[in-house]
């Protein structure tokens, strides 16, 4: 996102960078030697500063039961298996993923260069692009009775096209707790709307005016930095911003059901050698509902990648 949204948060993310740096400056010359080393070493470095002590094994993560006691670390599941792996325009700033009638949609950030997309996914050209004005900073998107909802980010202001056509239907606005808009989904009756918060916003998908609002909870503590969101069989699956951690959330209660950890899926060490943006994180979920499979990207990443939640 764009740097001054992001103050509020910097101090943590700060850290982590310089952590990062200092990694990369004191292990370069070395890692020409020992660069299995020096990547699973930077690896687990970072697992350390990002996870918290939980557990960061490939594909696998915590389940919390409902109603149970919060698991201990080390007690783990396979929560996931990559089936594909796709080119992703590392160019996009993606804020929103979703999937309607066999193609993919994309909305992207950043002022002057924010749209949405429909794209295909095999070869990932962008088949139909609309650009947003180029004032706004563009964020998630979803496709709600064949109309694309896009928010913005402090511009209270959406937009709505055609999902088939691409073409403008009406643009909209928008309240939230913070006045700010993140991610957006639709359980089949009401959008569904993040603000960076850790607030879910049930929006009437008409006058888009809030009818019910739910304080999100991992094990009693609120979870702020909701961002990217899709509604996945009765669950909000959300990306927290920054996280390499999908949370499913009982959209009733607020209350997070499972922690999806998807450290795995395209390691930061992987991404500290590849791109050079620290905003390059994890966002971006799509459901095909047909399949029953999700797909799954980050801001400016060049890959995307189909996966089957288990
Ligand atoms: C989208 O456009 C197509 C083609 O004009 C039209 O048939 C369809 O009804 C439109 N969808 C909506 C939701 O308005």
């Amino acid at each position: 996102m764009a740097t001054s949204r992001r103050h509020a948060y910097c101090s943590q993310a700060t850290i982590l960078c310089h952590f990062v740096l200092l990694w990369l400056v004191c292990g370069l010359g070395w890692s020409f030697a020992v660069p299995r080393n020096f990547a699973s070493s930077l690896q687990n470095a970072l697992d350390t500063l990002g996870k918290k002590g939980e557990s960061s094994e490939s594909g696998r993560g915590l389940r919390e039961e409902e109603g149970g006691p919060a698991l201990s670390v080390g007690v783990a599941a396979a929560q996931y298996e990559v089936l594909k792996v796709y080119d992703h325009d590392a160019s996009a700033f993606t804020q929103g993923l979703g999937w309607y009638q066999g193609k993919l949609y994309e909305s992207t950030g950043m002022q002057g260069q924010s749209e949405v997309r429909i794209i295909d996914l095999e070869t990932g050209e962008v088949l139909k692009r609309q650009q947003l004005p180029s004032y706004v900073f563009g964020e998630g998107m979803v496709i709600h009775e064949g109309i694309v909802h896009q928010i913005t980010w402090h511009h209270k202001q959406g937009y709505a096209w055609n999902a088939t056509t691409l073409e403008p239907t009406h643009s909209f606005q928008f309240e939230t707790t913070n006045g700010e808009g993140w991610g957006i989904t639709s359980d089949g009756t009401h959008l569904i709307a993040s603000d960076g918060s850790s607030n879910l916003h049930f929006w009437d998908p008409v006058t888009y005016k809030t009818t019910r609002k739910v304080p999100v909870t991992l094990r009693g503590q609120p979870v702020a930095r909701l961002n990217e969101l899709e509604y996945v069989k009765g669950r909000v699956l959300a990306n927290v911003w920054f996280s390499d951690e999908i949370l499913a959330i009982d959209p009733l209660s607020g209350r997070v059901v499972e922690v999806l950890d998807f450290a795995a899926l395209y390691p930061r060490a992987q991404r500290a050698h590849e791109l050079t943006s620290h905003e390059a994180v994890l966002n971006g979920i799509a459901y095909d509902a047909q399949e029953d499979v999700l797909y799954l990207t980050g801001k400016l990443w060049p890959r995307l990648y189909k996966v089957r939640l288990l």
